[in-house]
Protein backbone atom coordinates (compact mmCIF):
# COMPACT_ATOMS: atom_id res chain seq x y z
CA UNK A 1 0.00 0.00 0.00
CA UNK A 2 1.39 3.41 -0.76
CA UNK A 3 2.62 5.35 2.38
CA UNK A 4 0.17 8.17 3.90
CA UNK A 5 1.07 10.98 3.23
CA UNK A 6 2.02 14.12 6.10
CA UNK A 7 2.71 17.70 5.38
CA UNK A 8 3.38 20.97 7.27
CA UNK A 9 3.82 24.36 6.33
CA UNK A 10 6.42 26.44 8.72
CA UNK A 11 5.92 29.91 8.85
CA UNK A 12 9.68 31.88 8.81
CA UNK A 13 9.60 33.64 11.82
CA UNK A 14 13.11 33.80 13.43
CA UNK A 15 15.38 31.15 14.64
CA UNK A 16 13.51 28.40 16.51
CA UNK A 17 14.08 27.73 20.24
CA UNK A 18 14.03 24.56 22.53
CA UNK A 19 10.20 24.61 22.94
CA UNK A 20 9.92 24.74 19.40
CA UNK A 21 11.96 21.57 18.43
CA UNK A 22 10.83 19.87 21.25
CA UNK A 23 7.04 20.78 20.51
CA UNK A 24 7.28 20.81 16.75
CA UNK A 25 10.15 19.89 15.07
CA UNK A 26 11.21 16.79 16.26
CA UNK A 27 7.67 15.30 16.36
CA UNK A 28 6.93 16.44 12.69
CA UNK A 29 10.49 15.24 11.49
CA UNK A 30 9.53 11.70 13.28
CA UNK A 31 6.66 11.44 10.73
CA UNK A 32 9.32 10.92 7.92
CA UNK A 33 9.91 7.64 9.17
CA UNK A 34 6.24 6.36 8.49
CA UNK A 35 5.00 8.47 5.95
CA UNK A 36 5.68 9.89 2.99
CA UNK A 37 6.62 13.38 4.29
CA UNK A 38 6.15 17.34 3.01
CA UNK A 39 7.31 19.87 4.24
CA UNK A 40 7.55 23.51 3.02
CA UNK A 41 8.49 27.03 4.25
CA UNK A 42 4.98 29.65 3.96
CA UNK A 43 6.80 32.60 2.67
CA UNK A 44 3.97 33.85 1.27
CA UNK A 45 1.98 34.02 4.12
CA UNK A 46 4.61 35.83 6.29
CA UNK A 47 3.98 38.46 3.64
CA UNK A 48 1.09 39.14 5.03
CA UNK A 49 2.68 40.46 8.43
CA UNK A 50 6.32 41.18 7.14
CA UNK A 51 7.07 44.11 4.69
CA UNK A 52 10.71 44.16 4.99
CA UNK A 53 12.94 42.53 1.93
CA UNK A 54 15.84 41.69 3.70
CA UNK A 55 14.08 40.38 6.75
CA UNK A 56 11.58 37.93 5.00
CA UNK A 57 14.37 36.58 2.52
CA UNK A 58 16.83 36.01 6.01
CA UNK A 59 13.94 34.24 7.56
CA UNK A 60 13.48 31.83 5.15
CA UNK A 61 16.73 30.99 4.74
CA UNK A 62 16.82 30.61 8.53
CA UNK A 63 13.87 28.55 8.58
CA UNK A 64 15.32 26.31 6.05
CA UNK A 65 18.67 26.11 7.51
CA UNK A 66 17.28 25.39 10.92
CA UNK A 67 14.87 22.18 9.68
CA UNK A 68 18.01 20.98 7.97
CA UNK A 69 19.81 21.20 10.68
CA UNK A 70 17.26 19.46 13.05
CA UNK A 71 17.55 15.97 10.94
CA UNK A 72 15.44 16.97 7.51
CA UNK A 73 16.62 14.72 5.22
CA UNK A 74 15.92 15.87 1.98
CA UNK A 75 16.68 13.02 -0.33
CA UNK A 76 13.89 10.89 2.04
CA UNK A 77 11.48 14.19 2.91
CA UNK A 78 10.10 16.94 0.06
CA UNK A 79 11.19 20.43 1.27
CA UNK A 80 10.21 23.38 -0.60
CA UNK A 81 8.87 27.21 -0.79
CA UNK A 82 5.20 27.65 -0.97
CA UNK A 83 6.62 30.16 -3.56
CA UNK A 84 7.66 28.30 -5.94
CA UNK A 85 4.56 26.37 -6.24
CA UNK A 86 2.11 28.53 -8.28
CA UNK A 87 -0.14 25.57 -8.55
CA UNK A 88 -0.78 26.87 -4.58
CA UNK A 89 -2.18 30.19 -5.87
CA UNK A 90 -4.33 28.66 -8.40
CA UNK A 91 -5.95 26.31 -5.97
CA UNK A 92 -6.54 29.49 -4.06
CA UNK A 93 -8.69 31.00 -6.58
CA UNK A 94 -10.72 27.91 -6.82
CA UNK A 95 -11.14 27.40 -3.29
CA UNK A 96 -12.10 30.75 -2.24
CA UNK A 97 -15.41 30.04 -4.82
CA UNK A 98 -16.16 27.54 -2.01
CA UNK A 99 -15.35 29.31 0.95
CA UNK A 100 -18.34 31.42 2.35
CA UNK A 101 -17.38 34.91 3.53
CA UNK A 102 -18.74 33.98 7.02
CA UNK A 103 -16.85 31.42 7.29
CA UNK A 104 -13.40 33.74 7.55
CA UNK A 105 -15.12 36.10 9.85
CA UNK A 106 -15.45 33.36 12.15
CA UNK A 107 -11.20 32.66 11.93
CA UNK A 108 -9.53 33.26 15.12
CA UNK A 109 -6.63 34.95 13.86
CA UNK A 110 -9.13 37.94 12.31
CA UNK A 111 -11.53 38.14 15.13
CA UNK A 112 -8.55 38.73 17.39
CA UNK A 113 -7.39 41.76 15.24
CA UNK A 114 -11.28 42.80 14.69
CA UNK A 115 -11.74 42.51 18.93
CA UNK A 116 -8.46 44.64 19.25
CA UNK A 117 -9.87 47.37 16.71
CA UNK A 118 -13.19 47.61 18.32
CA UNK A 119 -11.71 47.75 22.06
CA UNK A 120 -9.45 50.45 21.11
CA UNK A 121 -12.53 52.52 19.29
CA UNK A 122 -11.02 51.91 16.03
CA UNK A 123 -12.47 50.90 12.63
CA UNK A 124 -13.34 47.35 13.17
CA UNK A 125 -11.28 46.63 10.59
CA UNK A 126 -8.13 48.79 10.65
CA UNK A 127 -4.66 47.38 10.02
CA UNK A 128 -6.14 44.23 8.39
CA UNK A 129 -4.92 43.38 4.97
CA UNK A 130 -6.95 40.26 2.64
CA UNK A 131 -3.75 38.67 3.11
CA UNK A 132 -4.90 38.06 6.64
CA UNK A 133 -8.51 37.57 6.01
CA UNK A 134 -7.99 35.05 3.22
CA UNK A 135 -5.18 33.14 5.12
CA UNK A 136 -7.00 29.97 5.93
CA UNK A 137 -7.79 29.67 2.11
CA UNK A 138 -4.57 29.67 1.31
CA UNK A 139 -3.81 26.97 4.02
CA UNK A 140 -6.27 24.73 2.88
CA UNK A 141 -5.10 25.29 -1.18
CA UNK A 142 -1.19 24.26 0.34
CA UNK A 143 -2.87 21.30 1.99
CA UNK A 144 -5.58 19.76 -0.33
CA UNK A 145 -2.48 20.56 -3.67
CA UNK A 146 -0.91 17.23 -2.04
CA UNK A 147 -3.83 14.96 -0.58
CA UNK A 148 -2.28 15.37 2.75
CA UNK A 149 -3.66 12.47 5.18
CA UNK A 150 -2.34 14.27 8.11
CA UNK A 151 -1.19 17.80 9.18
CA UNK A 152 1.25 17.92 11.76
CA UNK A 153 0.71 21.63 13.72
CA UNK A 154 0.35 23.43 16.92
CA UNK A 155 -3.12 23.66 19.19
CA UNK A 156 -3.32 27.34 17.80
CA UNK A 157 -3.65 26.00 14.37
CA UNK A 158 -7.06 23.54 15.13
CA UNK A 159 -9.12 25.75 13.77
CA UNK A 160 -7.36 26.27 10.36
CA UNK A 161 -7.51 22.85 9.94
CA UNK A 162 -11.55 22.74 10.51
CA UNK A 163 -11.98 25.25 8.08
CA UNK A 164 -9.88 22.78 5.55
CA UNK A 165 -12.18 20.37 6.30
CA UNK A 166 -15.17 22.13 5.84
CA UNK A 167 -14.04 23.55 2.35
CA UNK A 168 -12.83 20.36 0.93
CA UNK A 169 -15.96 18.76 2.06
CA UNK A 170 -17.87 21.22 0.54
CA UNK A 171 -16.23 20.95 -2.74
CA UNK A 172 -16.57 17.14 -2.88
CA UNK A 173 -20.26 17.43 -2.22
CA UNK A 174 -20.66 20.20 -4.76
CA UNK A 175 -19.10 17.40 -7.77
CA UNK A 176 -20.36 14.10 -5.72
CA UNK A 177 -16.99 13.42 -5.99
CA UNK A 178 -14.03 12.80 -3.46
CA UNK A 179 -12.19 16.01 -5.30
CA UNK A 180 -9.99 16.22 -1.78
CA UNK A 181 -9.21 13.98 0.19
CA UNK A 182 -10.13 15.47 4.10
CA UNK A 183 -6.96 16.03 6.20
CA UNK A 184 -6.86 15.22 9.99
CA UNK A 185 -4.62 17.15 11.67
CA UNK A 186 -2.10 16.23 14.30
CA UNK A 187 -1.91 17.63 17.07
CA UNK A 188 1.37 17.89 19.91
CA UNK A 189 0.70 16.32 23.25
CA UNK A 190 0.18 18.86 26.19
CA UNK A 191 2.81 17.34 28.09
CA UNK A 192 5.30 18.51 25.24
CA UNK A 193 5.23 21.60 27.22
CA UNK A 194 8.96 23.13 27.22
CA UNK A 195 9.50 24.80 29.96
CA UNK A 196 10.93 28.37 29.44
CA UNK A 197 13.31 30.50 31.64
CA UNK A 198 11.54 32.04 33.63
CA UNK A 199 9.17 28.96 35.05
CA UNK A 200 6.34 29.76 32.08
CA UNK A 201 5.82 27.87 29.10
CA UNK A 202 8.63 28.66 26.57
CA UNK A 203 7.63 30.87 24.08
CA UNK A 204 8.60 34.02 21.91
CA UNK A 205 5.91 36.33 23.56
CA UNK A 206 6.79 35.56 27.11
CA UNK A 207 10.62 36.73 26.44
CA UNK A 208 11.74 33.29 28.03
CA UNK A 209 13.29 31.33 24.99
CA UNK A 210 16.58 29.19 24.23
CA UNK A 211 17.47 29.48 21.07
CA UNK A 212 18.56 26.47 19.31
CA UNK A 213 21.61 27.59 17.49
CA UNK A 214 23.03 30.29 19.83
CA UNK A 215 27.43 30.61 20.34
CA UNK A 216 28.76 28.50 23.64
CA UNK A 217 29.08 31.57 25.10
CA UNK A 218 25.88 33.30 24.41
CA UNK A 219 24.00 29.27 25.27
CA UNK A 220 25.93 29.88 28.50
CA UNK A 221 25.07 33.49 29.23
CA UNK A 222 21.24 32.50 28.70
CA UNK A 223 21.15 29.37 31.11
CA UNK A 224 23.49 31.51 33.86
CA UNK A 225 20.10 33.50 34.02
CA UNK A 226 17.87 30.67 34.17
CA UNK A 227 15.13 32.01 37.44
CA UNK A 228 15.98 30.01 40.06
CA UNK A 229 14.84 29.77 43.71
CA UNK A 230 16.26 32.02 45.97
CA UNK A 231 17.74 30.23 48.75
CA UNK A 232 21.47 29.24 49.79
CA UNK A 233 24.09 27.43 48.57
CA UNK A 234 24.20 25.12 51.51
CA UNK A 235 20.16 24.77 51.79
CA UNK A 236 18.73 21.06 50.58
CA UNK A 237 17.12 21.49 46.74
CA UNK A 238 14.14 19.48 45.05
CA UNK A 239 15.46 18.58 41.85
CA UNK A 240 11.91 18.08 40.49
CA UNK A 241 10.83 21.78 41.59
CA UNK A 242 13.47 23.83 39.69
CA UNK A 243 13.06 24.98 35.99
CA UNK A 244 17.16 24.16 35.81
CA UNK A 245 16.55 20.62 36.08
CA UNK A 246 13.10 20.33 34.06
CA UNK A 247 15.78 21.67 31.12
CA UNK A 248 17.98 19.23 32.29
CA UNK A 249 16.17 16.20 31.45
CA UNK A 250 15.71 17.03 28.20
CA UNK A 251 19.49 16.45 27.32
CA UNK A 252 20.87 13.68 29.82
CA UNK A 253 20.86 10.25 30.17
CA UNK A 254 18.66 8.52 33.18
CA UNK A 255 22.10 8.36 35.12
CA UNK A 256 23.16 11.99 34.62
CA UNK A 257 20.10 12.77 35.81
CA UNK A 258 20.16 10.86 39.27
CA UNK A 259 23.92 12.09 39.75
CA UNK A 260 22.96 15.85 39.42
CA UNK A 261 19.39 14.93 41.76
CA UNK A 262 21.84 13.82 44.46
CA UNK A 263 23.47 17.00 44.85
CA UNK A 264 20.72 19.00 44.89
CA UNK A 265 18.91 16.84 47.45
CA UNK A 266 22.30 16.90 49.87
CA UNK A 267 22.73 20.26 49.82
CA UNK A 268 26.09 22.24 49.10
CA UNK A 269 24.86 23.04 45.63
CA UNK A 270 25.26 26.12 44.15
CA UNK A 271 22.53 26.52 41.63
CA UNK A 272 25.18 28.08 39.39
CA UNK A 273 26.62 24.22 39.20
CA UNK A 274 23.54 22.53 38.14
CA UNK A 275 23.34 25.52 35.46
CA UNK A 276 26.86 24.36 34.53
CA UNK A 277 25.89 20.79 34.08
CA UNK A 278 23.00 21.65 32.15
CA UNK A 279 25.34 23.83 29.57
CA UNK A 280 26.94 21.04 29.09
CA UNK A 281 24.81 18.55 28.00
CA UNK A 282 22.81 21.02 25.64
CA UNK A 283 25.81 22.38 24.24
CA UNK A 284 26.63 18.52 23.38
CA UNK A 285 23.41 17.96 22.35
CA UNK A 286 23.41 21.13 20.04
CA UNK A 287 26.76 21.27 19.14
CA UNK A 288 26.42 19.35 15.70
CA UNK A 289 23.31 21.31 15.26
CA UNK A 290 24.50 24.14 15.38
CA UNK A 291 27.80 23.39 13.29
CA UNK A 292 25.21 22.92 10.29
CA UNK A 293 22.99 25.33 10.63
CA UNK A 294 25.89 27.66 10.24
CA UNK A 295 27.60 26.03 7.30
CA UNK A 296 24.28 26.21 5.56
CA UNK A 297 23.94 30.02 6.68
CA UNK A 298 27.21 30.56 5.11
CA UNK A 299 26.35 28.46 1.93
CA UNK A 300 22.86 29.55 0.92
CA UNK A 301 23.60 28.33 -2.66
CA UNK A 302 23.33 25.19 -0.98
CA UNK A 303 20.16 26.00 0.79
CA UNK A 304 18.71 26.94 -2.86
CA UNK A 305 19.40 24.29 -4.76
CA UNK A 306 18.14 21.95 -2.26
CA UNK A 307 14.85 24.17 -2.75
CA UNK A 308 15.37 23.81 -6.04
CA UNK A 309 15.27 20.19 -6.53
CA UNK A 310 12.56 20.16 -3.92
CA UNK A 311 9.92 21.96 -5.85
CA UNK A 312 11.28 20.07 -9.11
CA UNK A 313 9.71 17.30 -7.38
CA UNK A 314 6.37 19.30 -5.84
CA UNK A 315 5.21 21.17 -9.02
CA UNK A 316 4.93 17.48 -10.37
CA UNK A 317 2.61 16.42 -8.01
CA UNK A 318 1.10 19.59 -7.76
CA UNK A 319 0.38 19.92 -11.44
CA UNK A 320 -1.36 16.77 -12.02
CA UNK A 321 -3.50 17.73 -9.15
CA UNK A 322 -4.59 21.14 -10.43
CA UNK A 323 -4.96 19.37 -14.16
CA UNK A 324 -7.26 16.86 -12.41
CA UNK A 325 -9.10 19.83 -11.00
CA UNK A 326 -9.60 22.11 -13.57
CA UNK A 327 -11.46 18.78 -15.27
CA UNK A 328 -13.69 18.35 -13.09
CA UNK A 329 -14.62 22.15 -12.30
CA UNK A 330 -14.73 22.55 -16.11
CA UNK A 331 -12.05 24.59 -16.13
CA UNK A 332 -10.43 24.25 -20.08
CA UNK A 333 -6.76 22.65 -20.29
CA UNK A 334 -5.69 24.38 -22.91
CA UNK A 335 -2.60 21.72 -23.49
N1 LIG B 1 -0.49 28.59 9.53
C1 LIG B 1 0.65 27.83 9.95
C2 LIG B 1 1.31 28.55 11.13
O1 LIG B 1 1.07 29.72 11.34
C3 LIG B 1 1.65 27.67 8.84
C4 LIG B 1 1.06 26.98 7.67
C5 LIG B 1 0.77 27.51 6.47
C6 LIG B 1 0.69 25.60 7.62
N2 LIG B 1 0.25 26.58 5.64
C7 LIG B 1 0.20 25.39 6.30
C8 LIG B 1 0.76 24.55 8.54
C9 LIG B 1 -0.24 24.12 5.91
C10 LIG B 1 0.30 23.30 8.15
C11 LIG B 1 -0.19 23.10 6.84
O2 LIG B 1 2.08 27.95 11.83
Amino acid sequence: MAKKVSLTGIKPTGMPHIGNYFGAIKPALALAENYESRYFIADYHALNAIKDKEKIEYMTYEVAASWLACGLNPKKSLIYKQSDIPETFELSTILAAFTPKGLMNRAHAYKAKVDENTSKNEDPDANINMGLFTYPILMAADILLFDSDVVPIGKDQKQHLEMTADIAESVNKKYKKELFKIPAPKIGKKTQYIIGMDGRKMSKSYDNTIELFLGEKKLRKKIMKIVTKPVSVEAKKDPENCNVFELYKLFSSKKQQEELADKYRSGGMAYSYAKQQLFEVMNEFLTPMREKFDYFMNNKNEIDDILKAGSNKAREIAKKKLKFLRKEIGIININ
